[in-house]
């Protein structure tokens, strides 16, 4: 798709509502590992207190080296972190590194790691949690499963790239159209939307 396309479909036809944070702090706890997910981090905070979410139960699909599993690890008493840890058709690395991940978390007593396909993941369970977080693979259809899974089951659900993935973007809307829930996106490190009641 050309960036000319690309731009006129986000500012027209998949626009969404942009989330413009006031204040950006800095998490204490963070871990040095590649990801482009870094900076998003600084608007988490305001999200959890503007949205009153809870600080109990946190659930991501799409851990990789776990930048941002342990941000959220800053803000929840528990963290589950799915992932095959065998990457995707849109990631770099490929190839097992679930051992490699959970030894180099290991010191985040509160994150628990499930090597696990999201599909597995979400017929066994059943639970709400507080919060979740969606960064698998950006196809449109397993980020709308897995993405539904999640709204239903959280009060707050975020989802990285909407601005790099039009696959993502469409998604991010169909799913808010779909539960009659608030969307907004914050379009900076690729881009996040947000799913709020
Ligand atoms: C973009 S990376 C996640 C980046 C991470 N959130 C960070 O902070 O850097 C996407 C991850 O999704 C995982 N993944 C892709 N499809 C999956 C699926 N169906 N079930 C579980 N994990 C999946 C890949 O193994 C990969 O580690």
């Amino acid at each position: 798709m050309s960036a000319f396309r690309k731009l006129y479909l986000k500012k027209f036809l998949y626009k969404i509502p942009d989330y413009k944070p006031e204040k950006l702090i800095i998490p204490a706890q963070v871990i040095d590992v590649v990801s482009a997910w870094k900076g998003l981090e600084l608007i988490i905070p305001e999200i959890l207190q503007k949205f009153h979410i809870g600080n109990e139960t946190c659930i991501e699909f799409g851990v990789e080296f776990g930048y941002s599993v342990v941000i959220f690890s800053n803000y929840f008493k528990e963290v589950i972190g799915i992932d095959t840890f065998e990457g995707d058709i849109h990631t770099d690395h490929r190839g097992n590194h679930f051992e490699n991940t959970k030894t180099s978390l290991a010191k985040f007593e509160n994150i628990r790691l499930v090597k696990s396909t999201f599909q597995d993941w979400i017929k066994e369970d059943d639970r709400m949690y507080d919060f979740a977080h969606v960064d698998i693979v950006h196809t449109y259809e397993d980020t709308f499963e897995c993405g539904l899974w999640a709204v239903k089951h959280t009060k707050c659900a975020i989802f990285h790239d909407t601005e790099s993935f039009m696959e993502v973007r469409k998604a991010v809307i169909d799913i808010a159209r779909h539960t009659g829930k608030q969307l907004y996106n914050y379009p900076f490190q690729n881009g996040l939307g947000i799913i709020v009641e």
